[in-house]
């Protein structure tokens, strides 16, 4: 099934890139900062150091995505910028974030800002992290005073990006900071992130319903379904608790208002009931999976890749069709309209993103001729930026950067998502344009 050929985005829909302060910025200072550091924590032994020089240079940058018809821009602040010392905050860190959101609207798009996007200030870490106990309270004071400062420019707020990920790798599987491998230790970061979830989007809206702003709360969800990939009922068996856990533990617990097993035991948790006002999503793919019961950290699972099926740099499988079902299935589950806040391809030489773009935005088209509310598309990501421990070597810009210069220059797949951005249609033949930096 296709979308029809007359299909075009509402003028309201919003199309844009998304970025994480900590890979672009340069110059942060933070748990990561700390991890990289470390031997043999990223694949290509490189540190975040200066990433993008985005700090300095988000003007042109944004003037750029504007040039390139974009409506929208997601961003992330920097917590240990804003509070790099507990309690103590920094004003120019809060103006600069203010004045992005400032450049945004000045050029007409739609900020999107996420309070944290995997990144911690070395003092909470110290504390625990995800598993602080006072960590709900030290977000709800930081969110209150984002949403103080710059509130009256921001709409659209996530406020934690992709929380079971950042569990999975950094609490369960050792890969990212804090690097623990504990079953314990993942229930505890669970319920911990879902606390700082519901705490912030308490500050967030109690602030905001003060001075007379909307805000509009999600996380940003990590949708990858994990799928049997043989008829064997043991596959089958094995899929359900992981898949379960990563795909909808969080957002039923969110719904309910209740810690559900298998962290909690359906216990209320203050704030949480009613602290999404839209659904973000980030979907790059799904998996098949077979029982392993050595692969502890992905929860008993091992993935295998259909060899029919093309894959990106990273490996990923490139499944474009899914992201309708994906899209009708959460609409039915959740009703909250959908805003992609993730979405794209490590790709470095650019001969599968122009096409990647074009599919992708053709199964949002289906899904909306459907029925479901979506509210815009942002592509990962505008340049090629810090994979955390894959570190530079994964490209899954629309822009290349020079790391020596810090110069931007255009792929092809970005005039290909302008011309869709501009036009609002979906081309029925893949164009290939040429690009000049
Ligand atoms: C997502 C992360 C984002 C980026 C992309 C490739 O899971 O949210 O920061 O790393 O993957």
């Amino acid at each position: 099934m296709s979308a029809s050929a007359d299909f075009r985005f509402p003028p309201s829909f919003l199309f844009g890139c998304a970025t994480a302060a900590h890979q672009v910025e340069g110059g942060t200072s933070n748990d990561w900062t700390r991890w990289e550091g470390l031997p043999g924590h990223i694949r290509d032994g490189s540190v975040s150091g200066v990433a993008c020089d985005h700090y300095s240079r988000y003007e042109q940058d944004l003037e750029l995505l504007h040039e390139l018809g974009q409506n929208a821009y997601r961003y992330s602040v920097e917590w240990s910028r804003i509070e790099p010392v507990e309690g103590r905050f920094d004003h120019d860190a809060l103006r600069h974030y203010r004045d992005v959101a400032r450049k945004c609207h000045e050029l007409g798009m739609t900020p999107i800002v996420t309070l944290h996007h995997f990144t911690f200030p070395q003092w909470l870490a110290d504390l625990g992290g995800l598993e602080a106990t006072s960590l709900p309270w030290f977000f709800a004071r930081f969110a209150s005073l984002c949403t103080a400062f710059f509130g009256d420019q921001v709409e659209y707020w996530v406020t934690v990006n992709e929380p079971v990920i950042l569990v999975l790798l950094g609490y369960l599987g050792g890969y990212w900071p804090p690097g623990a491998q504990s079953m314990m230790a993942a229930r505890r970061a669970l319920k911990g992130a879902l606390a700082m979830h519901a705490a912030g989007a308490a500050a967030i809206h109690a602030v905001a319903e003060e001075t007379g702003h909307s805000a509009k709360i999600s996380i940003a969800h990590h949708e990858r379904r994990l799928l049997p990939a043989t008829s064997s009922v043991l596959d089958h068996v094995a899929a359900a608790t992981p898949d379960y856990v990563l795909n909808r533990w969080f957002l039923r617990s969110i719904q309910t208002g209740r810690v559900l097993p298998p962290v909690g035991h359906g216990e209320r948790m203050v704030g949480l009931a009613g602290s999404m006002d839209y659904l973000g999503l980030n979907w790059y793919t799904n998996e098949r999976v077979v029982f392993d019961p050595r692969r502890r950290d992905m929860l008993g699972v091992r993935t295998v890749l259909n060899p029919d099926t093309p894959v990106s740099d990273y490996g990923w499988a490139i499944l474009p069709f899914d992201l309708t079902d994906i899209l009708v299935d959460l609409w039915d589950l959740f009703g909250l309209e959908i805003m992609i806040t993730e979405n794209g391809v490590a790709d470095s030489d650019d001969h599968l993103r122009p096409d990647f773009i074009v599919q992708h935005l053709r199964a949002v088209a289906r899904a909306m001729e459907g029925g479901v509310p979506v509210l815009g598309y942002m592509h990962w990501s505008s340049m090629d930026n810090f994979e955390w421990a894959e570190g530079y070597s994964r490209k899954f810009g629309l822009m290349e950067v020079d790391r020596s210069t810090m110069e931007r220059r255009l792929r092809p797949s970005a005039r290909v998502y302008e011309s869709i951005c501009r036009t609002r249609e979906i081309p029925a033949v893949q164009a290939r344009a040429s690009a000049s930096a």
